[in-house]
């Protein structure tokens, strides 16, 4: 596991983006892993950046998302796929056709996460997963369980998770209460991972993460057995660790 503590939100943005970039310059053909929610957003601006300042070229990526929302369609401006439109794939040079979010309108949910897990081990995997963090420690949507879940898969969204991410809607109670998320399998097959964290109110659970015993009550602490982990944090949410 590599920490690197930066000084700041923008910072760590910037740091995690010559990581991303460096990925994508280095085997143009990379499968990514995406992630949504606020922490991304600023990684996001500095590729958009990179693709317009320095040529970095996605014209061969293929990105598969963590997660969507059950119930919002894509059109629907709180769904993932409309947050991925519009903070980097309408902006970079990505085959609109290689980008992939699951469908949270689709009949069969079980079977469109199914469906997700065959087309992204058709790519051969993910070759660099990014990941943010819930206050709570979930990574994609896998909240606190006492097991932790392999393939992409349904689930119900926990109070905490509700209530963070009712920031983004008109109230609590506009948020949906189920969403598909990648399960633990593809997380722990990527071949590398990116984590990041910004923020005093999840230092404490990202040390018990990093430092803590490995259990799914505590779901981004599996990430301690990833043969390659790197950690992008903010001096507030890395205050903790002294390496
Ligand atoms: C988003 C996702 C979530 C978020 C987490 C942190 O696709 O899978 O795990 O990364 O909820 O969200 P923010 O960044 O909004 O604090």
């Amino acid at each position: 596991m590599r920490i690197i503590k930066t000084k700041d939100y923008d910072q760590m943005s910037r740091v995690a983006g010559d990581i991303m970039g460096a990925q994508v310059r280095l085997k143009p053909r990379s499968v990514l892993g995406l992630a949504t929610g606020s922490t991304p957003i600023g990684l996001y601006k500095e590729l958009v950046r990179k693709h317009r300042e320095e040529y970095l070229d996605f014209s061969q990526i293929i990105s598969f998302n963590l997660d969507e929302y059950v119930g919002l369609s894509s059109e629907d401006p709180q769904s993932y796929r409309y947050f991925m439109d519009k903070h980097l794939l309408k902006d970079i040079n990505i085959a609109y056709e290689n980008t992939h979010l699951m469908s949270g309108v689709a009949d069969d949910l079980e079977a469109e996460a199914a469906n997700y897990d065959r087309m992204i081990d058709a790519q051969g995997g993910i070759d660099m997963q990014l990941l943010g963090m819930g206050n709570n420690g979930h990574i994609g949507f896998n909240e606190p369980e006492e097991h932790f879940i392999g393939p992409s898969h349904l689930v119900n969204l926990s109070s905490s998770t509700i209530d963070a991410n009712a920031r983004f809607f008109a109230g609590p109670g506009e948020v949906p209460k189920q969403a598909v998320t990648l399960g633990f399998r593809q997380i722990m097959q990527a071949k590398k991972v990116l984590l990041i964290v910004s923020g005093r109110a999840k230092a404490d659970v990202l040390r018990k993460a990093l430092e803590g015993s490995v259990h799914p009550r505590v779901p981004a602490s599996i990430l301690q057995l990833h043969r390659d982990l790197t950690v992008v944090g903010d001096e507030e949410a890395l205050y903790w660790y002294k390496g």
